[in-house]
């Protein structure tokens, strides 16, 4: 039993631990706060795993000290990886958590029953039957971001009513398990048809909409969190899966939007799939582009009163977010008005863009959002794209036969003149052809993001760095 006192002490650590999770949700959604907001996620964690730990209900601390230590051996390379492989990186993150509920749930009911409340059986039913789907879905969607598995997606006539028909069936076995807790033989299924769900349910959906996916499995591990936190009779993880799940689902809702997609259509449809044989790529190849060199580039530039340049994800791979400030400054030092516009899904993860720029010491009041910057084209001198492409193509607004048609853009075709660092004429993640780069008023400037704008920074000063 634990005593009255560190039973007060450990309720005390959740509720300061679940008001941090809470702030750290607000402060998270904007960038002058962000690094608090993860700061405080960090605390509150911690205090809930110390507080976890004051239980003196805990047999042996030993299985707890090799979990730890196995835990640390796993996790610390997890959080080294590169910004652009955060994505799958979540994703192996999701799948970790899911399996976790799901041994704690197939645990709870092996020492429950046969005697299992039917509250208590619905509950640890949700918790696994979520938790398994969670599992796989994660796995799979973590293989496709890295390209282990093939990213195009895989459909079948009657896909759709074989996967729900699979996810009704661990349904209906759970209400069985729910009315009968004894028939210890159901208990099995509901963990392994959700399971083979998780695989077929990720398999039809494209690359490209992985993210949102990610975001999706995220709410569902909330969810399953939440349902542990009813079985285990832990508040604190009722809370923070809740959160979990709501913030999840929210920022699915929001991907979603900002790739003009709906959630019905993300996990039915089959976007991503073998678009660059489409037509646009083979007219567009015949065209010619013109393209220019660093100094006619910093050339034109100088020459301009307005610059908004539009990073992406080729911004990131190059890492060249520091040389992007050194243009930035060399820019603003000649009294040229220079901002930043951003598109929600630039990169490869929520934000990627603000955290790079952050990370450069960008000011954030020169970061704008696609919708507040969109306007301001018209009267833009020098787009200046730097390893964007999806997010600039002008036929997501006027071509119906576009797999990103209705996506919202960046508006920079708008712009006097665009400028596009990119290393060759190959597309975006959407795999398909970008018009703009046959504009007659686009230059393509044909090289690595870093030492493109490296290469613009030194014209600038004239031939010194
Ligand atoms: P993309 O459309 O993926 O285009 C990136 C471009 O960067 C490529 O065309 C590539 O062209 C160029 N590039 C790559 N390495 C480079 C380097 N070292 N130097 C210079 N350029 C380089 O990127 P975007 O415009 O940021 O759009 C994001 C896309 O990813 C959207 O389709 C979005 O839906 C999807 N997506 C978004 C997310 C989130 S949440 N942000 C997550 C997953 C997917 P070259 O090969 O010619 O250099």
């Amino acid at each position: 039993m634990t005593s009255v006192p560190t039973e007060h002490l450990i309720e005390a650590t959740y509720l300061i631990a679940t008001a941090l999770f809470i702030l750290s949700l607000k402060w998270l959604g904007s960038p002058t706060t962000a690094r608090r907001g993860v700061f405080a996620g960090e605390i509150g964690m911690l205090l809930a795993v110390g507080g976890t730990l004051m239980y003196q209900g805990i047999v042996e601390y030993k299985w707890i000290a090799i979990a730890l230590v196995l835990g640390s051996i796993i996790g610390v390379p997890l959080g080294k990886v590169a910004m652009t492989a955060v994505p799958q990186r979540t994703a192996l993150s999701h799948a970790f958590g899911a399996l976790c509920v799901t041994l704690v749930g197939t645990a709870e009911y092996y020492l429950r029953a046969p005697d299992v409340p039917p509250f208590m059986m619905g509950v640890l039913s949700m918790e696994v039957i979520l938790g398994s789907l969670t599992f796989t879905g994660s796995l799979m969607a973590a293989g496709k971001l890295q390209e282990i598995l093939p990213q195009r997606p895989i459909t079948y006539k009657g896909q759709n009513v074989v996967n729900l028909g699979l996810l009704a069936l661990a349904v209906v076995v759970a209400a069985a398990l729910v009315r009968h807790p004894e028939k210890m033989q159901l208990f099995p299924v509901i963990v392994g048809i959700p399971l083979v769900f998780g695989v077929m349910m990720i398999i039809p959906i494209g690359g490209a909409d992985m993210p949102t996916v990610i975001s999706l499995l995220n709410s569902y591990a909330g969810l399953s969190a939440a349902a542990m936190g009813f079985v285990l009779q832990s508040k604190l993880l009722i809370i923070a899966g809740a959160l979990d799940g709501a913030s999840g689902f929210i920022l699915s809702v929001n991907m979603s939007k900002a790739m003009n997609r709906s959630f019905t259509n993300v996990l039915f449809g089959a976007f991503g799939q073998e678009q660059a044989s489409g037509a646009a790529l083979g007219s567009e190849q015949a065209r010619s582009v013109r393209s220019a060199t660093p100094e006619e580039a910093a050339a034109i530039l100088a020459a301009a009163n307005k610059v908004v340049i539009v990073p992406g994800y080729g911004m990131a791979v190059a890492q060249a977010q520091h040389k992007v400030r050194e243009l930035y400054d060399a820019l603003t030092k000649r009294g040229i008005d220079v901002r930043f516009g951003i598109h929600p899904v630039a990169g490869r993860m929520p934000g990627h863009m603000n955290v790079l720029l952050a990370e450069a010491d960008i000011p954030y009041d020169k970061l704008l959002d696609m919708d507040e910057i969109n306007g301001e084209f018209p009267q833009t001198d020098v787009a200046l794209i730097i390893g964007a492409n999806d997010v600039t193509n002008p036929a997501a607004r006027s071509d119906h036969a576009s797999p990103i048609f209705g996506m919202p853009i960046l508006d920079v075709d708008k712009a006097r003149t665009a400028m596009v660092i990119k290393r060759s004429m190959g597309a975006g993640f959407a795999g398909i052809e970008n018009p703009l780069y046959y504009l007659d008023k686009t230059l393509m400037l044909f090289g690595d993001a870093k030492n493109f704008a490296g290469a613009i920074v030194r014209e600038l000063a004239g031939g010194r760095e």
